[in-house]
């Protein structure tokens, strides 16, 4: 099945889903405007991989004028945020795998990505770091808020799905739906660590690259353009 089909199906009940699955769900959201630096006011913002636009509310909150462009590839999440967000004219969506994805240089003062990053492999993350550079104003944030940690790490399994899978479990989910998130994670999943991913960063020409808030594996980086 295509990423844009699975999470077709993940869309319903995408956000209970979310809160049972992925620990410090709200905060590793918040934490994608709260670690911006003080007075830092985007005007144009672009949420890659919006989902169902839990990331995109909490922009809509924090910078009430900005112009919003969400992207996805998933038709249903995009049909998710249109309802969500009623339509708003002043909303850009764009429904396009992040690898075919195009914006003029400059484009946007800040982009936000939740948990959309770990869906691409090393490559594709380097490509992504580059077109991001280039959309973002001199000055301009990525602000990413994901799993770091890579699955070739020998210890992976006891440092993060063990301790996943006990999170995961003390809030309700099934040892089924367990199997299915494992699944998931198998196919879909290609979490890298800080380390590379900082070197890539500035390598595509960010200057500045920070882990702004983290607990354990799970945690929100900031790099300045
Ligand atoms: C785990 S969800 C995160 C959604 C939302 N940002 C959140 O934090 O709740 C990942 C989203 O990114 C999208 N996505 C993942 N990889 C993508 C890719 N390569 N191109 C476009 N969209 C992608 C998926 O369709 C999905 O909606």
């Amino acid at each position: 099945m295509s990423l844009a089909a699975e999470f077709d199906t993940w869309q319903n009940d995408y956000t209970a889903k979310i809160l049972r699955w992925v620990p410090h769900y709200r905060k590793l959201i918040n934490s994608l405007a709260d670690e911006l630096p003080a007075g830092f006011q985007p005007s144009r913002i672009l949420d890659l991989g919006c989902g169902n636009g839990n990331a995109t509310a909490l922009l809509v909150e924090r910078f009430p004028e900005a112009k919003i462009t969400l992207l996805d590839a998933s038709p249903e999440m995009l049909e998710a945020c249109k309802q969500r967000f009623n339509n708003r004219p002043d909303f850009e969506y764009v429904q396009a795998y992040f690898q075919d994805a195009h914006f003029d240089e400059g484009s946007f003062d800040l982009i936000v990505a939740a948990f959309a990053l770990h869906h691409l492999d090393q490559t594709e993350k380097q490509a992504i770091f580059k077109k991001m550079s280039s959309w973002l104003n001199i000055g301009g944030i990525l602000s990413s808020s994901d799993l770091h940690a890579s699955k070739k790490e020998s210890d992976y399994q006891q440092r993060v799905l063990d301790p996943w899978e006990t999170f995961a479990k003390s809030q309700g989910t099934l040892n089924s739906e367990w199997d299915e998130l494992m699944a998931h994670h198998a196919q879909y999943d290609k979490p890298d660590n800080y380390e590379d991913q900082f070197a890539w960063l500035a390598q595509a020409g960010f200057k500045h690259s920070r882990i702004a808030w983290q607990a354990a594996h799970f945690g929100n980086f900031q790099a300045q353009r």
